[in-house]
């Protein structure tokens, strides 16, 4: 089966052409990062538009480069959410729209299920079932992975997800949006052992995270020294290794836990380096961690079309009165089913 997946739930349009036998043939992401950075955030508004723009565009192109036509494809999958309610429409009417006229199948794809689905698209992808760490800009979740569409939450954010954190703190510090890759990189430069950050929630049991204390002592700590570059690198690295740590040892908690050996990072704050290389680390106690490429731990189109993929497989489609849900738990049933 031939699908294409098309991801427009914020600031990044991604398209891709995956066939369930060959693999992944062809993706095209475009990004709005220099659209949104004199903002520093996401305009909801302008993301919507800019999709507009690019989404046919970047198809075309994806097609070419698979080459394949409009006829050998048998299925659309886009997101329908969770995100921005405007980004995602666009991608739920072209898709809807684009399966109509081709007279195929379409489905609407839980964007955090394209995440957790995404090291499935790498070389040595993982068996089920496992524990998968999903964090990005929205989420920061353990959840326990059985089967595709078999999914339990141990774990969930109380406050500001880890990517939220990322971006809020790196603002704090003087950096432009996106704040996430920026603060890693300035963290590079900065000296261990200066600052220290509180680890939240590690001392309590369960696997619940909260990360909004961390921007607060980020603030607290900037007043009180010499506010100079080098203070702010060894404060972006007194954070990150706080998330990153913390991180870790949920996953291991939840790894213990469950009595499960194999673990999956996936969203954007898995791109990060200092996080693959300390979860990475977990292999030597004979866990088995599979991550995305760095390019597929962010918003992404191949993921759509790969859960989508799945989803077409099982025999689910959209109706042709097809809705788009800005929130929408993960394992739930779309908030509000619609009917032809
Ligand atoms: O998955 P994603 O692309 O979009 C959402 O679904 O939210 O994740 C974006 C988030 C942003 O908060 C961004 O700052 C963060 O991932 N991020 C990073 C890195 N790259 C992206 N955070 C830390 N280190 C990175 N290298
Ligand atoms: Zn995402």
């Amino acid at each position: 089966m031939r699908v294409i997946g098309l991801e427009t739930s914020c600031d990044e349009t991604g398209v891709a052409v995956y066939d369930s036998d060959r693999g992944l043939l062809a993706h095209g992401l475009y990004s709005q990062t220099s659209l949104h950075q004199d903002y520093g955030g996401v305009v909801p508004e302008l993301a919507s538009r800019d999709h507009v723009r690019r989404v046919l565009p970047l198809l075309r192109q994806a097609l070419d480069e698979a080459s394949v036509s409009r006829s050998q494809i048998d299925g659309i999958a886009f997101t329908a959410g969770p995100g921005l309610i405007g980004a995602l429409l666009v991608g739920a009417a072209v898709g809807r729209a684009l399966a109509w006229c081709l007279g195929v199948p379409a489905v609407g794809v839980h964007h955090m299920e394209g995440h957790l689905l995404a090291p499935m698209l790498e070389a040595d992808p993982p068996d089920f079932p496992f524990i998968a760490l999903l964090v990005s800009g929205g989420h920061t979740q353990l959840v326990r992975v059985d089967a595709i569409g078999h999914y339990t939450l141990l774990g969930d954010t109380l406050d500001d997800a880890a990517g939220e954190a990322f971006d809020k703190t790196a603002k704090l510090l003087g950096l432009g949006y996106p704040g996430g890759p920026a603060l890693a990189r300035l963290a590079e430069r900065g000296r261990r052992g200066r600052f220290h950050f509180p680890r939240p929630m590690v001392n309590r049991p369960g696997l619940d995270f909260s990360f909004s204390g961390l921007k607060t002592h980020a603030l607290t700590t900037l007043q009180q020294v010499a506010d100079d570059a080098q203070t702010r690198a060894d404060l972006a690295l007194a954070f990150e290794e706080a998330v990153v740590e913390t991180l870790v040892i949920k996953c291991r908690r939840a790894l213990t836990e469950t009595g499960l050996d194999r673990l999956v990072i996936a969203g954007g704050v898995g791109a990060n380096k200092s996080l693959r290389h300390q979860l990475q680390a977990l292999s030597a106690d004979g866990i088995r961690v599979h991550f995305p490429r760095p390019a597929f731990c962010t918003d992404n189109g191949a993921m759509i079309a790969y859960a989508g993929c799945c989803r077409l497989l099982a025999g689910e489609a959209a109706a042709l009165a097809f809705g788009a849900w800005p929130r929408w738990a993960l394992g739930q049933p779309a908030p509000v089913a619609l009917r032809d």
